[in-house]
């Protein structure tokens, strides 16, 4: 019978705990159609919202008049913020410290800004009222380059700042600024410089673009009168925090809050702030008595919902002949719109943009942000992005290539030059981070071999001179970046959401057939955390994980959390399940050594339970200990296994990649083709390959869209020229590139598992990959930068601009 006994390699494999290619259990719903979205609750007597939008962007509001709305069937009311300060929520409180109008009040300050909402029996009926509400508008100038914002004329915007020199981060400098944010040493950096053999100096923008999800932002509020209580079902990348808001603006008790965040099609940022459909949907809700709907449309989505990026960064670097950096300089003017609703913790109103020295040993850099208001929308959202890292990323992977270009040496051999070594690691940046761990000569060094990387260099070299001769209208170019992230927001001392700490939390239920159930802190949003959860408890505490049931996003159930975005999931929320898992191993091992009747240090764990040192055939698998621990625990024990953890990371991880673009670009079209991509990631121990994997082509497709032609453009009129996907971006199977894979891997010292986060790597090691491809094809001409977006347009301009159109 013996013989007939699972191996170690079966029990393990049985688990599906870390490091196997777990299917994704949310699949079997999502696949079949079954999932349950906001848009699929339908409540007894539900009415719907819509809003009247500004056409302008930049105007005076002289009157509202809904008198026709009322009158179509089935309009029961139009809100304004009349209505609103009647309830003292006419403005809400953003994210970063400022205000927000929730409705036109007085004026209108961007394109499709909120002005009314009407409430009516169906959406139909709601979107004829929103046609019938007059509103007079008297336009005002328009601002929508940033750089005129601080113009000694320039109009105000915000009037209701008017006196006010200081805000939520210090000293204003005009009108129209918001902050203006200094990291590092000035001094010894303009020394720096003074003393460089080499400088190089370009304006390096990153333009505005959108998250975009698949399903946009939407929610339903129910008020119970009788009970007092709110609920509400949203499209929240943080549901507990949200509680938190309301309970604070709406002046009701936080226990009377339900906030549930059902199934989520996309975030990416996009769902992590409170919009003026939330309020006004509670609001209607509160006044009508019954359960009121607020989806939004794409238009909606895209033109007024956030967006991300538009950061425009003045880059500096000051190196030796030899190409040893000696110092980094970076101004970033940041175009936060029209009111500063940033979604960052709040000590930082740049977000983490201080990683910008990137996975290079900067001995002095010096880093100013200037934060202005613009008549766009506001937002300002971790597009799959940690807080500003990904325009950090791309700043300095733009700005080593150009250094590369000056001292003409490979952008790859510079990079090698410089990495941050592995024995200085944990490393402190010159900005002011400690970087936990990582191998980049290692990561590098795989990638170039992997692609051939000499002979690629050697192929473009021919290329360039077939073009010479005029033989061949393509040029090459091959793209390197190297990104070092920084993810999981993150340790108290340096990271909060409205003063409460960015710790994160899981409970765990055993129950007494050897099943069980985790509620964690974190909010999926497609991101596979009902899979890849229930795997690192599987391997903590030896319970297969299709017994795990992992739930989030009810405030009811789910211990508070700070949620998901800037994975921060797998360094935070990853960290409390295996901690919760150990406190639950902890108990069973008491009960364990009670029923075998030994003490604790004689038991040692293995695989899925624990056995006697020394005598292997005395074991107890943990699924006995379950039921023990519901009928025989040693005296004095209370019955149960469960356990909840509230883990606050001592640190950031540092996840890292290699990537790198090939390629081709025919100058009298501007047409380019990808030729070969690949991505090389190292987010330290890997729960799910497969996930991970999924993660990385989802990134690099968004990566893929913002480089190459993704944008929220505005005319001089301040109109959004790119606001349905009709002009915006998307890219399709048909677009998207072929992507290649691959991994180190280098264990965050401080995380439980070891694991740092990966969701967004790709996104922030994508776009400098692509646009360096780009500008290193063009390079040989004489071009120094192109900017972002690289679409086939911009690329036949940049050609005609070198002069090389026949
Ligand atoms: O916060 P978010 O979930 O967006 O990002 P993440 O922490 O990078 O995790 C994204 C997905 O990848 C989750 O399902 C993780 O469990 C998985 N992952 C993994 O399998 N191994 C890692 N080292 C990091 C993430």
């Amino acid at each position: 019978m013996n013989d007939m006994a699972p191996t170690r390699e079966q029990r393990t494999a049985a688990l599906e705990g870390m490091g196997c290619k777990r299917k994704r259990v949310e699949d079997i719903r999502f696949t079949q159609g079954k999932g349950s979205y906001v848009d699929d609750l339908k409540l007894p007597g539900m009415l719907h919202g819509d809003f009247v939008r500004s056409p302008h962007a930049h105007a005076r509001v002289k009157s509202i008049n809904s008198d026709a709305a009322l009158k179509v069937p089935g309009v029961l009311a139009v809100i304004t913020a009349e209505t609103l300060k009647t309830v003292n929520l006419a403005w809400m409180p953003t994210l970063a410290g400022d205000v927000q109008m929730v409705l036109a009040d007085g004026k209108v300050l961007f394109q499709n800004q909120e002005v009314a909402f009407v409430v009516a029996t169906d959406r139909y009926a709601a979107d004829d009222g929103v046609a019938k509400v007059v509103v007079e508008y008297e336009p005002l100038p328009v601002i929508i380059d940033p750089f005129k914002a601080m113009d000694k004329d320039a109009p105000v915007l915000r009037e209701d700042l008017a006196g006010k020199t200081s805000g939520a981060h210090g000293p204003r400098k005009h009108h129209n600024h918001i902050f203006e944010w200094t990291v590092g040493d000035k001094d010894l950096t303009d020394a720096a410089f003074r003393k460089a053999d080499v400088t190089i100096k370009e304006m390096i923008s990153y333009h505005r673009t959108h998250p975009s999800p698949l399903e946009t932002c939407q929610c339903v509020c129910s008020f119970d009168k009788i009970k007092g209580e709110l609920t509400i079902w949203g499209t929240f990348q943080a549901p507990h925090v949200i509680r938190t808001v309301v309970s604070l603006i709406a002046k009701l008790p936080e226990q009377k809050i339900h906030v549930i965040s059902p199934d989520i099609g996309g975030g990416f940022g996009n769902k992590v702030g409170a919009y003026p459909g939330y309020i006004c949907a509670a609001v209607a809700s509160i006044v009508t008595g019954k359960p009121v709907k607020w989806v939004e449309d794409r238009i909606e989505n895209l033109t007024a919902t956030s967006f991300a990026r538009d950061y425009h960064m003045t880059t500096e670097i000051a190196a030796t002949n030899e190409g040893r950096v000696t110092g980094l300089r970076v101004h970033v003017l940041a175009d936060h719109g029209a009111f500063d609703a940033c979604a960052d913790p709040s000590k930082w109103p740049a977000g983490f943009f201080n990683i910008v020295t990137g996975s290079y040993d900067f001995p002095t850099a010096h880093l100013s942000v200037d934060g202005i208001y613009s008549n766009k929308a506001p937002g300002g959202v971790a597009y799959r992005c940690s807080f500003r890292v990904t325009e950090a990323a791309y700043c300095i992977e733009r700005a080593m290539d150009i250094l590369a270009q000056k001292l003409k040496m490979d952008p790859a051999e510079l990079r090698l030059k410089n990495f941050v070594r592995p024995e200085q690691f944990p490393y402190h940046s010159a900005l002011g981070w400690e970087y936990d761990s990582g191998n980049y000569h290692t990561a590098m060094r795989k990638m170039m071999e992997t692609v051939k990387y000499a002979e690629l260099r050697k192929e473009q070299a021919d290329k360039r001179a077939a073009f010479r001769r005029g033989d061949t209208r393509e040029i090459m170019g091959i793209g390197v970046s190297f990104f070092t992230e920084i993810v999981g927001a993150g340790p108290s001392k340096n990271c909060d959401i409205l003063g409460i700490a960015m710790f994160d939390s899981c409970e765990i239920r055993m129950h007494p057939t050897g099943a069980g159930i985790a509620r964690v802190g974190s909010k999926s949003q497609g991101q596979g955390h009902e899979t890849t959860w229930a795997q690192i408890i599987a391997t903590e505490i030896g319970i297969p994980a299709d017994n795990i049931m992992v739930e989030e996003g009810n405030t009811d159930t789910a211990p508070y959390g700070l949620g998901t975005y800037g994975s921060r999931s797998t360094p935070v929320a990853g960290a409390a399940i295996a901690m919760a898992a150990r406190k639950i191993r902890a108990k069973a091992q008491m009960i364990a050594a009670y029923k075998l009747e030994v003490h604790e240090d004689d038991l040692e764990w293995d695989i899925d339970g624990f056995r006697v040192k020394g005598l292997p055939e005395k074991t107890m698998s943990m699924k006995d200990i379950c039921w023990a621990a519901y009928n025989s625990v040693p005296p004095g024990m209370e019955p149960g296994l469960e356990a909840v953890s509230y883990y606050d990371p001592p640190n950031m991880t540092y996840p890292f990649g290699a990537y790198i673009c090939v390629m081709d670009i025919d100058v009298d079209t501007g047409v380019y083709k990808v030729r070969r991509f690949y991505a090389l990631d190292d987010c330290g121990t890997r729960i799910n390959p497969m996930i991970i994997e999924g993660q990385v082509h989802g990134g690099l497709t968004e990566a893929f869209a913002i480089a190459m032609g993704q944008e929220i453009r505005y005319d001089e009129g301040g109109n959004v020229v790119t606001g349905s996907f009709m002009d915006f971006f998307m890219p399709t199977a048909v677009e998207t590139p072929h992507w290649e894979t691959d991994f180190t891997v280098t264990p965050s010292p401080h995380h439980p598992i070891g694991a740092k986060g990966v969701g967004e790597s790709p996104n922030v090691g994508g776009v400098p990959a692509f646009s360096n491809a780009v500008n290193d094809a063009f390079s040989f001409l004489g071009s120094t930068h192109i900017q972002m977006p690289h679409d086939y347009w911009r690329n036949w301009k940049a050609a005609k601009n070198l002069g090389v159109l026949t």
